[in-house]
């Protein structure tokens, strides 16, 4: 028999490793391109990642907004993606939702992409944050990619064409999905005058909205979370009101309303909230917008870049602030679920701790559209696996266990 040396040895154990390595990344490649969906988005994202942040989101709205004009382009992102997200129905803010995963706002703050994130598989789109006038937003470089963390930051300032541009915008756009359209001040309104921003905002969009969020909690406009106490909020939520009803009366038709909230917030300061959107009849609360802790556990480089925080690190806080809303209004407004969903256990989790309804921005960033039919599928599967025929059914019984 023929010996061999210890350096021929661990030679041929290094050489038997290196084929198990790429026996598996060749199962892991087939594996990706049996499911095409996931396949296209895994060509797509190391160029995206190789651009600037920006630059990328500029590419990729503008690529997006084309494809929005043609019925074409539209059909082919049906094909591979929206087709293949089950309908699970599910009502919120009184809006008949095809399914519970929606797109939150921030990336389409122009109104020109809904019929392509529609055609993905997103069953509602939050437009927005427009602004009454256009205004340029914070200097670059406003937007960071922590991947390591599975997260982004943005400063961005509620960079808006306006009013007009988004209504010229948004008019020539096929509703094929939910519409929902997110207000802001401008950064020149000073915070006492900001009722008249959000409702010259409200009267210009309401047309075109089947409903309005309010956002009160960027953390990159000075002062903009100081909407979210007492002494502001209170006459804020009254101006609103009251114009929503004008609005109702001059349009012929009531388009709900809801109020962004931070993540941040103080349990009291959520029980002013509560209080104020009950006795103001807001028809839901979006919890969260981003944060603006920093988490010890961040890797990244950009990681203290001021701005806010969104994706898996803000995951938890944003639950739990899902959860304290809802022990408070107890469904008498409705709560939409938002920040660091990544699979189905995230979106179970803040459906079982309150969500109504469930958006989606920093992850759909790292996994592309494929994720919309992943969570879908499995709502559906854990609905089914409880034993309930509906999701609102199912969360109604889970809840209260
Ligand atoms: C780059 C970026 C821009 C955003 N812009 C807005 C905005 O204009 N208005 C708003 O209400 N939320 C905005 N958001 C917040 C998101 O809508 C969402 O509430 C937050 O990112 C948490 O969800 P996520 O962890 O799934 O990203 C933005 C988020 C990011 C990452």
């Amino acid at each position: 028999m023929a010996l061999i040396s210890g350096s021929q040895e661990a030679a041929l154990l290094n050489s038997m490793l290196r084929q198990i390595d790429i026996f598996y990344a060749t199962l892991e490649i087939i594996r990706i391109m049996l499911n095409p969906s996931k396949f296209l988005y895994s060509l797509a994202r190391p160029a995206l990642f190789s651009l600037d942040p920006e630059r990328a989101h500029d590419l990729t709205m503008s690529k997006l907004a084309r494809a929005s004009k043609s019925p074409f382009l539209c059909s082919q992102l049906e094909r591979f993606f929206g087709r293949k997200v089950p309908d699970l129905p599910v009502t919120c803010m009184g809006l008949d939702f095809r399914h519970p995963v929606g797109l939150a706002a921030g990336l389409d703050k122009e109104a020109r992409a809904l019929p392509a994130f529609s055609a993905m598989g997103f069953s509602g789109v939050e437009m927005g944050t427009v602004t009454p006038k256009p205004q340029p937003g914070n200097p670059k470089p406003r937007m960071f990619r922590l991947v390591e963390d599975e997260a982004l930051i943005n400063r961005m300032g509620f960079n808006s064409g306006g009013v007009d541009e988004f209504l010229s915008n948004i008019q020539k756009t096929d509703k094929t999905a939910i519409a929902g359209i997110n207000i802001g001040k401008n950064a020149v309104t000073a915070i006492e005058d900001a009722h008249f921003d959000y409702v010259s905002a409200m009267q210009r969009i309401y047309s075109q909205a089947d409903y309005i969020a309010v956002n009160i909690s960027s953390p990159n406009t000075k002062s903009l979370r100081d909407l979210q106490n007492e002494s502001f909020l209170d006459d804020l939520l009254l101006k609103i009101k009251t114009a929503q009803l004008k609005c109702q009366k001059v349009h012929g038709r009531y388009v709900p309303i809801a109020l962004k909230v931070a993540p941040d917030l103080e349990i009291d300061e959520i029980e002013t909230i509560s209080e104020l959107v009950i006795s103001h009849q807001f028809d839901a609360v979006i919890a969260t917008n981003t944060t603006v802790a920093r988490p010890e556990s961040l890797k990244s480089q950009y990681a203290a870049e001021p701005g806010g925080l969104s994706g898996a690190p803000v995951k938890e806080q944003a639950t739990e602030c899902i959860r304290q809303f809802y022990k408070l209004l107890q469904g008498r407004v409705q709560i939409v679920g938002v920040g660091g969903i990544k699979d189905v256990e995230d979106a179970w989790e803040k459906l079982l701790a309150g969500a109504d309804y469930l958006q989606i921005y920093s992850q759909f960033i790292y996994q592309g559209p494929a994720m919309i039919e992943q969570i879908v599928k499995g709502i559906e599967a854990k609905v089914e696996s409880h034993g309930y025929a509906d999701l609102t059914t199912a969360l109604n019984e889970l809840r209260g266990k």
